[in-house]
Formats: structure tokens, C-alpha cells, sequence
């Protein structure tokens, strides 16, 4: 059954995707851009997503993606996308992990309970149920498996995952399903390798790349994933790009947001949720999107669903984010 063996994975430790306290030396001591190989990356590789799925940046993220999705297909013209860091695919929010940290608890159990008047809240909710029924009443669905719920049969997606186990896990889930390949090989590198995307004979114009990293090497992901990103940009223009990033605090940020700022793409939208105030720097107190390219009006689908999951998720002194970097010409 394949939630067991989503479940069955045992992490070596629990780890916070910001454990700042906990951060071995860096891999690297240069900037980044002088790294020999800028598209190969060597990640600490503790992070398990199963202890974390379901959490107040799942919600976060998988509201925006599956509003990203519903954008672009409203086009006719098939879609590739790329999700670098894919992770297992699905969880189990009853499995040991999850409980261990019971993020969920305070993410998507407290949606789940409420009927939301927001039709992006709606629309996520919806795909949970629809996870649901196809595996399990405690199933949460990962980045990979929205994707393939949201996205159209002449679509198609790949999925990279560096972990063996997660990566065997994804081939499970989708074994029946041909548009999804599954990649066990470096997300980053995959953005040089894949794209302009090519299948066979098919080459698509349009699409996503979701770029989700754990971020266990702390500011050094921010330099790689822009990095990767300027590099893509330069491959497939016309794409739209998700980074999610932690936050703890946002003034640590400044740097990250400067750079967003710069990079060559149409448009650059932030759209981020604190759910307390950012004063502690020991813990995620929130997370956001860098969303380059952005379908038209994403802003305006996703303003009421933000308020909202600020409303429903935060603690007292939570706030949200919506604003462009970059506004589109
Ligand atoms: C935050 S989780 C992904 C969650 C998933 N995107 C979702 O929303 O359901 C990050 C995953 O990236 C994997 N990973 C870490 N570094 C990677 C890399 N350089 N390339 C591909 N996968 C990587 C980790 O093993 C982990 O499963």
C-alpha cells in the first residue's frame, strides 16, 4: 500500500528546515557564482519532508501552486513542469513522523475542519479530499502529486529527488501515470540539463518550475537556487518560477529580496505568511514565494486566500505579503 511505505521512512533526526543553531561549516566558503561547478550541489541531506508535511508553509505553497496550475491550463497549449525537489509525493499525516512534530496540527487539520469561503482555500481542499479518496483518509498530497492532480493529460512533469527512498516512493505513486518522470539525480542540475524542455519531438513553450529546497545549508541555498534560476531564465524565458524560502527573520532577508529584484524575468511577485511575528530567529516563523513570471492576476486570486490563511493559521501578531518586486509591463 503506498502510504505505508511513504510512512515506512524513518528519519536519521528531526530536522527544521532553518535549524540555524545546528548548521555544520559551510560546504563552501566562496560566493557562489565561483564555485567551479554551479549547478552541481552537495546538500546535508537530514531532511526528511515527512516530519514536516501538512505544516503553515505546505499550506502556503500548495495554495499558490495549485492556483499556478489552474492559471496556465486555462490555455490550451500543453505544459511541462519541473519540480527540483520533489520529495516523497505523498505522507501520511498519521505516520510516525508526522506525529512526532505535529506540524500538521497547526497547518492543514486546521483547514480541514472549516468550510472556507476562499476559492483558492477551496480549491486546495478539494485536492486534499481528492488525495484522500484515491489513498487514504489521512493522505497529504506533496508538490509532485498536485501537480499531476492539477495539470492535463497532454501535460507533462518531472520530478527530482536526491533522497532513494523518496525517490522510489515517487516512482511507486506514479508508476501508472506516463506523464510523470521521476529523476533521482540533483534538482539544480536538472534545471541546466532539462529545460528548454524537450520530449521526443514535442517541445513546450509554457510551464512551471517549482524549486523547493530544505534549505539545510542555510544562506548558501538562496545564492544556488537564484543562481539556477538566472541560469533557467536564460533557457526558458517564458516560464513561470516558484521559490519558496523560510522565514524567520525577514530583515535577514533584505539580501535575498535585493537580488529577487534583479533577475532577468518579466515580473517578480512575494507572497509570503507569518504566522507569528518574525522576532525569534531560532524558528520558521513563516515562509514565502518568489513567483517569477506570474500568470496573469495571480495577485488578485491569491489576495483573499492569504488574508484568510492568516486569519485561520496565525498566532497573535501573524501578517501576510503580497507585493510585486517587479510589476508586470
Ligand atoms: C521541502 S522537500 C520537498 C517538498 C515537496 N516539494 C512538496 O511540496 O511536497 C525537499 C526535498 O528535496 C530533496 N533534496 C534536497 N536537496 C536536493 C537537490 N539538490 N536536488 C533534488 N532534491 C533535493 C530532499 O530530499 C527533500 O525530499
Amino acid at each position: 500500500m503506498l502510504l505505508n511505505s511513504a510512512a515506512g521512512v524513518i528519519g536519521r533526526e528531526v530536522t527544521n528546515r532553518m535549524d540555524a543553531r545546528k548548521a555544520p561549516p559551510k560546504a563552501h566558503t566562496k560566493p557562489f557564482f565561483q564555485q567551479p561547478d554551479r549547478f552541481t550541489y552537495a546538500p546535508r541531506m537530514n531532511y526528511r519532508h515527512a516530519y514536516h508535511a501538512g505544516n503553515h508553509a505546505d499550506v502556503l505553497k500548495h495554495v499558490v501552486l495549485l492556483q499556478v496550475c489552474d492559471s496556465l491550463t486555462t490555455k490550451p497549449a500543453p505544459l511541462f513542469a519541473l519540480d527540483t525537489h520533489a520529495g516523497a509525493g505523498v505522507y501520511a499525516l498519521d505516520a510516525e513522523e508526522a506525529l512526532r512534530t505535529g506540524e500538521a496540527a497547526s497547518g492543514v487539520c486546521k483547514l480541514l475542519t472549516d468550510s472556507p469561503q476562499d476559492r483558492a482555500i477551496s480549491r486546495y481542499l478539494d485536492a486534499i479530499h481528492g488525495c484522500r479518496t484515491a489513498l487514504g483518509h489521512q493522505a497529504y498530497p506533496g508538490s509532485p502529486w498536485l501537480l499531476a492532480h492539477a495539470l492535463r493529460s497532454n501535460d507533462r512533469i518531472a520530478c527530482c529527488e536526491l533522497r532513494e527512498e523518496e525517490a522510489g516512493t515517487l516512482r511507486r505513486t506514479f508508476a501508472e501515470d506516463s506523464r510523470v518522470s521521476i529523476h533521482l539525480r540533483d534538482g539544480y542540475a536538472a534545471v541546466h540539463a532539462l529545460l528548454p524542455p524537450k520530449i521526443g519531438t514535442a517541445r513546450y513553450g509554457r510551464g512551471l518550475v517549482l524549486i523547493d529546497p530544505p534549505y539545510e545549508n542555510q544562506l548558501d541555498e538562496f545564492d544556488t537556487a537564484l543562481a539556477a534560476i538566472d541560469d533557467g531564465l536564460q533557457r526558458w524565458p517564458q516560464a513561470t518560477w516558484m521559490l519558496w524560502y523560510p522565514i524567520k527573520r525577514r530583515s535577514a532577508l533584505m539580501p535575498f529580496y535585493r537580488r529577487a529584484a534583479a533577475v532577468h524575468a518579466k515580473s517578480a511577485l512575494l507572497c509570503e505568511l507569518l504566522v507569528r511575528p518574525d522576532d525569534s530567529p531560532l524558528r520558521m516563523n513563516g515562509s514565502g514565494l518568489l513567483i517569477l513570471n506570474a500568470p496573469w492576476r495571480l495577485d488578485e486570486a491569491l489576495h483573499d486566500a492569504l488574508e484568510a490563511l492568516r486569519a485561520r493559521l496565525g498566532e497573535q501578531g501573524a501578517s501576510t505579503r503580497l507585493e510585486w518586486l517587479r510589476e508586470p509591463a
